[in-house]
Order: C-alpha cells, then structure tokens, then sequence
C-alpha cells in the first residue's frame, strides 16, 4: 500500500492517548501463558507482532479470548501442551527469541518460523547462550527456522557481548525452568520489562546495574495493565517538535527508564516536552507528556543510551535534520540487524529528500538543519519504525511524498494515521 504525505502547515494541536506498548504486550502473553489459572491483560497491543505471540500461545494449548478489542483473557494450566504446527512468529524478532527461551526447556519439540525478514535476522545471539545451557536447536547459519528440541537445561552465568532485551529475557525465560540460579549480565542495561513483569508474576529475580538473577519459580497469574508505547509516541513527539505552532499532548506514555533515551536525547537537543502526570501502573511507570515546536541543536548519541532509544533512531534521525548542527549516531552497530539494515536504509532514503547525512560503519552523521525537498518516492524495507519515520519526514516536506508500503506500520500500530489526523 502506497501512502501520499503531505506538509503539515498549521501545526499539530490536541491531545491524543497513546496505545498499547508492543514489547509488554508479548511479555504480557508469554508469561500469562506460563501461570497456572487466569490472568487478566487489559489494553493488549492491536499490532501485528503482539498478535503473533498470542497465536503461539494459543497453539501451544493455552486458552485465549477477547472479552471486548483490548482486553485480553489467558487461561493456562501452567504447563504448554506440544504443538500441532509450525509456531510463525510472522516479523516479529521479540516473538522468535522470547519463546525461543521459553520452549527450549520444555519436554516436546517445536518449530519457529518467521517472514522474509525475520529470517534473515541473527539469531545465534539466543543459541549460543542456550547452547551452553544444554539446549538443542537446529538452524542453518543461525537464522530461522528453528528447530528445537526440547530439553531439561542448566543454569549459566553469562556474560553478553550485547546489550539486548531480547537475549536478556531469552535466558532469563530459559533460565526460569533451569536447574539452578541463572544468571545475565549485559554491557549496558537494556530495557527490564522481562524483570519487572517477572517479579510483579511472583518469580524471584534480582537485578543490580546490568546483571540479572532468576531462580526457578513458580509464576501466579495476575491482572496486567498495559502503559502506551513510548515508541510509538516518538512519531508524536518528533512531529510536534519539527511542524511549526504545533502543541499537543500525549496521554498515558510509558515511561520506564530503560526506555525514556528520547526525552534525553530531547533536552539535550532544547526541546520543549513536559511531564505532566507521573505515576506507576503494574510496576512500570507511566505519564502525560506535552510537546511544543522548538529550536533545535544537533548532539552526539553514544554508548549506554543506545539501548534506550534503540528503536527510535530512525526517527531520531528525522528529527536531527532539523535541529542546527552536526548530529552523530555511533556504537549503534546493531541497527543492522533490525527489522530492516536501519543504518543503510535510513541514510539512502534520507538522502532522496536532500538530507546531508553520511552513513558510518555504527551510525550515522546527518549535518542540519536541512530543508526537506519532498517530491519522492520512499521505501520502507518491510520495517514499520521505516514506515512511520517517512510519515513524520513527509509532514516537514516542501512538496508531497509517497511511502511506498506503508501496511507495515501495522506491525506495531495500525492507528497510526487515525491518531495523525486527530491532531491535523
Ligand atoms: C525489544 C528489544 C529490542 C527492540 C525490539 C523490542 C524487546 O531489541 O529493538 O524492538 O521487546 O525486548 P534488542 O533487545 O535485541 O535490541
């Protein structure tokens, strides 16, 4: 699907909510799955990815209804039943490693399988590790499919090359079902809703700096109330510091620190995003944030933010173009293992709106403020952050662009331009 972006010429103004995180959605669903009676998600994620997760668990016998388009009823005997079929985790990286952690200690077999593009993403990053703890899982040159053949699995303490919430929670989800206390430690803290769902699940898990604990336990069903996506809010964001007049609020963001890299990366550009209302729902935090036009500089983005703001780079970099100044993005070598090379893809689209950006070996380097020419065609690479960072460029264009392949902004968030338009 092809979507024409026009320039945005009165700024954006009023208040939408922010709908459901993606990444405690899947967490939300795996781990209901694994409690034994009934568990109670309200504000499930619409997004395609979190839909993957739901229909694995499904498929691995656990008892899953809608009671109205968001509220999400699991019930499970605690124990996954062996799969009639291939379990697909469709795009979704977060699906495929988390469960790959969950099933690799279980007593049957199973086979995950992904898109185009999730089968060409790493995932030796969760068979080496696991591999180490006695699991057995069959790839060719580490991509999907999987083959796993589950096994009883031993406790590890391993030490990650990579700072990643995926691997982290893989091991820790392993590590739940070990013979032993497990043990994570990463080079900077990565997101922690694997930990504090856990914990806030009755499991007993121990995080100080960036290593992780988790002893074998038992976890209980509960009621989980699901925060607005920080990620998606940064589309938001971003739009309203770069379209002139704009003003707007955004309601109910999640706010957990391993998350909130933008916001720093924000005040340090001299935009304008306020803290309304702070408080904690389900264990993570959450608030109102409003956002203002603002006069930006450029800053370096580096070392241990990286994990915080991993996702929103993209969007970061839509962002740097019309900030004064040199922008640099480095030791972000793993966004070319997203779901698209987001250091390759971001700099040749950005460039086809006459943006000065370089491309680095870790990064990217974009020298602004640049007027955005439009009158092109984009592509999105199968990668909705792509998708939806092409929409936010488009609205600061001097003439319209075409996004071609848009649909991929359902992966995570198919409001997305419903919610656009009720600040247009
Ligand atoms: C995610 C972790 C991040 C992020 C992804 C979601 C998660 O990946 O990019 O979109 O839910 O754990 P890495 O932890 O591999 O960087």
């Amino acid at each position: 699907m092809e979507k024409t972006v026009l320039k945005n010429k009165n700024g954006l103004k009023g208040t939408i909510t922010i709908p459901s995180d993606k990444s405690i959605s899947h967490r939300a669903v795996m781990f209901a799955s694994l409690a034994k009676g009934k568990s109670v998600i309200n504000n499930f994620s619409k997004g395609q990815d979190p839909h993957s997760s739901l229909e694995i668990c499904k498929n691995l016998g656990v008892n899953a209804e809608f009671q109205d388009e968001t509220t999400l009823i699991i019930e499970s005997d605690g124990v996954l039943k062996s799969p009639f079929q291939n379990l697909d985790c469709g795009n979704s990286g977060t699906t495929m490693r988390l469960m790959t952690g969950i099933l690799a200690g279980q007593n049957f077999n199973s086979v995950m399988v992904g898109d185009e593009s999730l089968s060409k993403r790493p995932m030796k990053r969760v068979i080496e590790p696991l591999t180490l703890m006695g699991a057995k899982i069959d790839s060719i040159d580490g991509h999907a499919p999987l083959h796993i053949t589950g096994q009883k699995l031993a406790a590890i303490d391993y030490n990650s090359p990579l700072a990643s919430a995926q691997v982290k929670s893989c091991i820790l989800l392993a590590g739940l079902n070990a013979n032993g206390v497990t043990t994570f430690t990463e080079p900077y803290v990565s997101r922690n809703h694997t930990e504090l769902m856990l914990k806030f699940m009755n499991a007993e898990i121990n995080a100080i700096g960036n290593k992780v604990s988790i002893v074998p336990s038992v976890l209980e069903p509960r009621e989980i109330n699901i925060c607005g996506d920080i990620s998606s809010a940064a589309y938001f964001i971003v739009a309203a510091l770069i379209v002139p007049e704009s003003d707007i609020i955004l309601k109910n963001v999640g706010l957990n620190p391993t998350r909130t890299g933008l916001l720093d990366v924000v005040q340090f550009m001299g935009g304008d995003v306020e803290i309304l209302d702070k408080k904690n729902v389900s264990g993570e935090d959450v608030g109102d944030l409003r956002v203002k036009y603002s006069d930006l500089t450029g800053c370096t983005i580096e070392d241990g933010i990286i994990p915080r703001l991993i996702d929103e780079l993209p969007v970061i970099a839509v962002l740097a173009t019309q900030a004064r100044g040199t922008t640099i993005v480095r030791d972000a070598g793993d966004l070319r293992n997203k779901e698209s090379d987001r250091i390759k893809s971001v700099v040749t689209e950005l460039k086809k709106l006459g943006v000065d950006i370089h491309e680095t070996s870790d990064g990217f380097i974009i020298n602004g403020k640049n007027k955005l020419t439009g009158d092109a065609r984009l592509e999105t690479y199968h990668d909705h952050r792509l998708a939806m960072s092409w929409y936010v460029a488009g609205l600061v264009c001097e003439k319209p662009i075409v996004i071609d392949g848009f649909e991929w902004a359902a992966i995570s968030f198919p409001e997305f331009v419903e919610k656009f338009e009720l600040l247009s």
